[in-house]
C-alpha cells in the first residue's frame, strides 16, 4: 500500500488556497518544535461566515496536504463550526494519513484556532472602540 493517499498527494502537489489574504480579519500562526514546520493561516470573515482563506506552510508533504485540505473544508462556514474543526477530520477528509504524520494535521486545526481567537479578539476590540 502507498503510504500516502491519492488524496494526499493531489492536496500536496497541488495546495488549494495557497498565498496570503492582505487585510486579513484573522491570522494565526503555529509551528511543531519537534520537526520546526510551520502554519500560516489567513481568514477573510463576513458577518460570521469564513469568506475566504489562504495558507502558507513551511513543511512536510502531510502539512501542505492538511493545510489546504483545512482550508476547502472551512471555506464558507460560520466561525462556530469552524472552531469545532478537528485534525482527525482533516486527514479523514484525506483519506488518512500514515500515525507517524498524524501530527502534522494538528498543526491545520491549531493554525485555523489561532486565526479565529486572533479574529475574535479582534473584533472584540473593535465593538469596545
Ligand atoms: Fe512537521 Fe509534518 S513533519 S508537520
Amino acid at each position: 500500500m502507498a503510504l500516502y493517499s491519492d488524496k494526499v498527494m493531489d492536496h500536496f502537489l497541488k495546495p488549494r488556497n495557497l498565498g496570503v489574504i492582505e487585510n486579513a480579519d484573522g491570522i494565526g500562526e503555529v509551528g511543531n518544535a519537534r520537526c520546526g514546520d510551520i502554519m500560516k493561516m489567513y481568514l477573510k470573515i463576513d458577518d460570521d461566515i469564513i469568506t475566504d482563506v489562504k495558507f502558507e506552510t513551511f513543511g512536510c508533504a502531510s502539512a501542505i496536504a492538511s493545510s489546504s485540505m483545512a482550508t476547502e473544508l472551512i471555506k464558507g462556514q460560520r466561525v462556530e463550526d469552524a472552531m469545532k474543526l478537528t485534525n482527525k477530520a482533516v486527514a479523514e477528509a484525506l483519506d488518512g494519513l500514515p500515525a507517524y504524520k498524524m501530527h502534522c494535521s494538528v498543526l491545520a486545526e491549531e493554525a485555523i484556532q489561532a486565526a479565529l481567537e486572533d479574529y475574535k479578539n479582534k473584533s472584540q476590540g473593535n465593538a469596545e472602540n
